[in-house]
């Protein structure tokens, strides 16, 4: 093989090796990049333990039954990344009504998941994943 063709033959296993990265990444649903339920509820648990240690939110739970919320959490997050889960708890809307939370404490909440996702070794692309899945969730959780 000359050089020129060495390149060539380089550059194309290059290619098929990058591609077949891409595809994997591609092919695996965010469920599965979470860990499956096993991996969403141990997300939920250091949420629920970085709630607790949050002096911007933490009040707001109080009286809360955390183990309702620990799996009415995770069924939510497993149904919202397309896992095999149904949430069976009340909307978005209706669970956080009346409390007017604001802009700040939504923020908190999501300065508490991105720290329990980083506890959990979840990589920070598939932390944006998930959070670009919950954003749309400002809407009904926020007063406006
Ligand atoms: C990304 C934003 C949020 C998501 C995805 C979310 C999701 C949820 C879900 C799924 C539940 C129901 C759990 C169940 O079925 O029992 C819940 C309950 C609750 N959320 Fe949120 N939430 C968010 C933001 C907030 C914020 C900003 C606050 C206030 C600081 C808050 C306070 C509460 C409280 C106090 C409950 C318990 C309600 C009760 O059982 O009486 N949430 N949330």
């Amino acid at each position: 093989m000359n050089h020129r063709m060495k390149k060539l033959f380089g550059g194309i296993v290059l290619c098929v090796f990058v591609s077949a990265c891409a595809n994997q990444s591609r092919q695996q649903s965010l469920y599965e990049a979470l860990g499956q339920y096993e991996g969403i509820n141990n997300i939920t648990h250091q949420l629920i333990l970085n709630i607790a240690k949050d002096e911007r939110v933490k009040h707001r739970y109080k009286g809360v039954n955390m183990s309702k919320f620990k799996k009415g959490m995770s069924d939510y997050v497993c149904a919202v990344v397309e896992g095999p889960c149904t949430y069976g708890g009340d909307n978005m809307k209706l669970v956080h009504a009346g409390y007017n939370y604001t802009n700040t404490e939504f923020n908190a909440i999501v300065d508490d998941l991105i720290l329990a996702m980083e506890q959990c070794g979840i990589p920070v692309p598939t932390q944006n994943r998930l959070l670009a899945k919950l954003a749309p969730t400002y809407k009904d959780v926020v007063y406006h």
